[in-house]
């Protein structure tokens, strides 16, 4: 591989701007030349007059001039210039016997001097010294700017904070990392009562705790000073002892990684869970109506039948238990008490002749009898209900293998709610008494089940059915009138 020449590199240019004025065109050539070599940006002029013109438009750091010049001599430009810019430094080239030149400038307060003939390397070393002294206060006065620069953006980012801080809508509190007040904004004197000078350096939460919630208060503030974020919502009290509901949201400031204090932001919630409390007494009352309603409904239909008053109760609180033991959800639970509490309701079509006949039904009267489930499935079908009711009264006589009435519904085309209705009714009904039969005991019943499971009856629901019956978790609490 062909090396490559290695290339000179020019020395870096001195970064300053200078001028130069000589009326010999010589010496102003030769000097003008070394200095280009050196300096970055080098201006000269053959007199006084030019040298100043240049100066108004390049505004040179250093001005080197001759003093006896034709037009106007160097004294007089430097005069001149100092009234456009009197941080420029001179430098006088003069011959010597010009010593009355020299205390003028003296006077006038140039900064150096050199005798003709000039010798280079002096001049040289007088602009290096000249060119050090700029270029260090040109960069004291870029890192003055600089600091004033970061100082207005500090000071703006203060403001900018402060503002925020001040004129949040939420009451807003910062505290040591041992609970004092070190500050609070606008919207905490507002919602706790105290004004800054009677809050500053109080234990935040003895201010606006009360006793039984100070505990709980001081815990929440030490975890936040070491390092943890909380929500939570809680009471506080105001200065006249109001209490109100708050939301609280406690963060560690954090500075340079050091945990610096304690930041507190609070928010009013009295209203809200107010309307809250509202709204769940108004559900509450609306449930206790619903139930009550059904009651009345199931009264209705046990008012007509004395035989089966308490069945539908019994009904419904058995089926309640083997739901939860199958661990379903409490709302499908809650549909299965509206269900079971009425599912006989379409009985209220059924002639009371027939439903306290003792003797065998006839063909005719046993069609009406399986009626029933129909009727009450038409009596509740509009009713708005978050559950399937309706469906429930209709199914309960539908029977697992598809043998039972209206519609010999299978397996899973009946609810699960109507195949736990099933099985409560039949273990209900067999375990007391009917109007054609004394009761057959509980035993029985569990025979006729555990005997029918997966026929007529979903064999999930038997199970469970049996295990709370047999080791005696559910009992009928309801007796039968009769
Ligand atoms: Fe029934």
């Amino acid at each position: 591989m062909k090396s490559q020449p290695i290339k000179e590199t020019p020395k870096a240019l001195l970064p300053l701007s200078i001028m130069y004025v000589e009326d010999e065109g010589v010496i102003l050539r030769s000097i003008n030349t070394m200095m280009e070599r050196k300096i970055q940006d080098v201006y000269t002029a053959p007199d006084g007059e030019i040298g100043l013109k240049i100066f108004k438009k390049h505004k040179p750091q250093i001005v080197v001039t001759d003093i006896k010049m034709p037009v106007m001599n160097g004294l007089e430009m430097i005069e001149k210039i100092k009234e456009i810019e009197p941080s420029t430094k001179f430098i006088v080239v003069s011959a010597y016997g010009e010593i009355n030149y020299f205390l003028k400038a003296i006077e006038l307060g140039v900064h150096g001097f050199i005798l003709k003939p000039v010798n280079v390397s002096k001049l040289m070393n007088l602009i290096r010294e000249l060119g050090n002294g700029i270029l260090l206060q040109k960069e004291i006065e870029r890192k003055e700017e600089e600091r004033k620069r970061s100082d207005e953006a500090l000071r703006e980012q203060k403001a900018y904070f402060e503002h925020l801080f001040e004129s949040s809508p939420e009451a807003v509190v910062i505290s040591s990392n041992d609970g004092k007040i070190l500050q609070i904004n606008r919207s905490f004197s507002e919602m706790f009562g105290y004004t800054e000078e009677e809050a500053i350096w109080k234990v935040l939460d003895k201010l606006i705790s009360t006793d039984e919630l100070l505990k709980e208060a001081t815990e929440y503030t030490k975890q936040v000073a070491g390092g943890k974020d909380i929500r939570i919502e809680t009471k506080r009290k105001t200065k006249s002892g109001k209490l109100l509901a708050v939301s609280v949201l406690g963060t560690p400031i954090i500075i340079e990684g050091k945990q610096a204090a304690v930041y507190g932001i609070y928010r009013d919630i009295t209203d809200r869970k107010q309307a809250e409390d509202e709204l769940k007494a108004s559900y509450e009352r609306l449930q206790k109506l619903i139930q009550d309603t059904v009651n009345v409904l199931a009264n209705v239909v046990e008012l007509r039948d004395p035989y089966t008053a308490g069945h539908q109760h019994n009904v419904a609180q058995l089926g309640i238990a083997i739901a939860e033991k199958m661990k379903f959800p409490s709302d499908m639970i809650e549909g299965i008490r509206i269900g079971g509490t009425m599912h006989d309701i379409g009985k209220i079509k059924v002639p009371i002749r027939i439903l306290n006949k003792s003797e065998m039904l006839t063909d005719k009267e046993w069609e009406q009898i399986k009626y029933h489930p129909t009727v009450g499935y038409e009596l509740l079908k509009d009713l708005d209900f978050p559950w399937q009711v309706a469906k429930m009264v209709l199914q309960h006589h539908e029977r697992f293998d598809g043998s039972g009435y209206p519609n010999g519904l299978k397996n899973d085309e009946i609810l699960m709610e109507a195949r736990i209705l099933a099985v409560a009714d039949v273990v209900e009904a067999m375990a007391n008494d009917r109007p054609y039969r004394q009761s057959l005991g509980i035993e029985i019943a569990l025979e006729e089940i555990e005997d029918n499971k997966g026929i007529l009856y979903d064999p999930g629901v038997v199970e469970n059915a049996v295990g709370i019956l047999k080791n005696g978790v559910f009992v009928f609490s309801k007796k039968h009138t009769t």
